[in-house]
């Protein structure tokens, strides 16, 4: 096995031990509340962690793509939740086609898409569960009444092949249980309230009447979590590996990575600069990113990195850097493990 240092780069690197931890905490969490945990594979798209979740007691997984579930039922994820309404006829053809291999549900806050589900289940080879999902201050999907939400529910039950299991919603907020109350005061019954979010992940059990929690970026975390209080530096799984290729003023370097490796995700606030956190020096900025190369602000460091120096950078946001590369590199105590391909990236459909 080779030592990290070997690698070349730009290249993305996962601590394997490091995401163990993140998943036994997260189960463990979940499973001291009573609440189902259905991770989002967005964050990863490897087959390999999200059956690894499973294994250590995940109910299913949650995609939020049908490329992305795709993926997953052939490697033999067999329960999943699609979280966001399919529309058209191509949908429906391709959730015809899951229903063969996984348990599927999908969430939907409309007639339309609830339209395509219909067709779907026309054809399908077992009941796909519906979610209606409402919005719980986000201002995404999700139905904004509990009227609508109890008409869409109404229209649901009454579809032949379809089954009603339940409300969802991301993020869960204290919005998020009152909106679920009056559900229930409407006299429906919810077998499955499916709430989300890394950030707060650890006060979920705190918004009465979840029954699930789907989240995703709590297997690597990022500069986002870290800022938002959802994790530790420690926690966090995935680095860039970079490298300082050019030192053209005093104040300046210029590293091998650009926007096509980390991402052009800011961080959200505006407050805080950069395009991701170089560890070794927590005082430099990655001011501007062009596709491949990045410029780095060294004003404020008092040690400077040199030409040929390797860097490790927190991406700002790791689920985008995940779709970014086709393959990552795993690792365990500084030695390289494998190389692995990120198996359902780029399927934007
Ligand atoms: C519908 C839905 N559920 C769950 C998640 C997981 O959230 P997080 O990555 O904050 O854990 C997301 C993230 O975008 C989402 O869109």
């Amino acid at each position: 096995m080779s030592d990290l240092a070997s690698l070349d780069t730009p290249v993305p690197v996962i601590d394997l031990d490091i995401v163990e931890r993140n998943l036994v905490r997260m189960q463990n969490y979940a499973n001291a509340h009573g609440i189902a945990l259905r991770p989002h594979i967005k964050t990863h798209k490897l087959p390999a962690f999200a059956k690894r979740a499973v294994e250590l007691g995940a109910v299913g997984i949650t995609c939020q793509k049908l490329g992305e579930a795709e993926v997953m039922a052939a490697a033999g994820l067999d329960d999943i939740l699609i979280s966001y309404p399919l529309v058209g006829a191509a949908k429906a053809r391709r959730l015809v086609a899951l229903t063969a291999l996984a348990t599927m549900r999908v969430a939907i806050d409309n007639p339309v898409a609830l339209a395509t589900l219909a067709q779907a289940a026309r054809d399908a080879k077992a009941p796909i569960g519906v979610l209606v999902e409402f919005d719980s201050g986000q201002k995404r999907t999700g139905v904004v009444s509990v009227a609508e939400a109890l008409t869409l529910i109404a229209q649901v039950k009454e579809t032949p092949g379809l089954r009603f299991d339940g409300l969802m919603t991301y993020r869960s907020t204290p919005a998020t249980a009152s909106f679920i109350q009056a559900v229930k005061d409407a006299g429906v019954d919810l077998p499955i309230v499916s709430g989300g979010g890394t950030p707060g992940w650890d006060h979920t059990h705190e918004v009465a009447g979840l029954t699930e929690m789907r989240v995703g970026t709590y297997i690597y975390n990022d500069r986002m979590m870290v800022e938002a209080g959802a994790a530790t530096l420690d926690d966090c799984a995935l680095h860039v590996f970079a490298t300082v290729i050019s030192r053209p003023e005093e104040n300046r370097a210029v590293i091998d990575c650009g926007s096509k490796t980390l991402s052009s995700d800011p961080m959200p606030g505006g407050k805080i600069p950069g395009f991701g956190l170089i560890l070794d020096y927590p005082d430099a900025i990655i001011e501007r990113l062009t596709e491949e190369h990045g410029m780095v602000d060294l004003s404020q460091c008092e040690d400077k990195p040199k030409i040929g120096d390797r860097l490790q950078i927190l991406p700002n946001h790791v689920c985008v850097v995940t779709n970014l590369h086709n393959d990552v590199v795993v690792s365990r105590g500084g030695l390289v493990e494998g190389v692995w391909p990120v198996a359902a990236r780029g399927l934007t459909r």
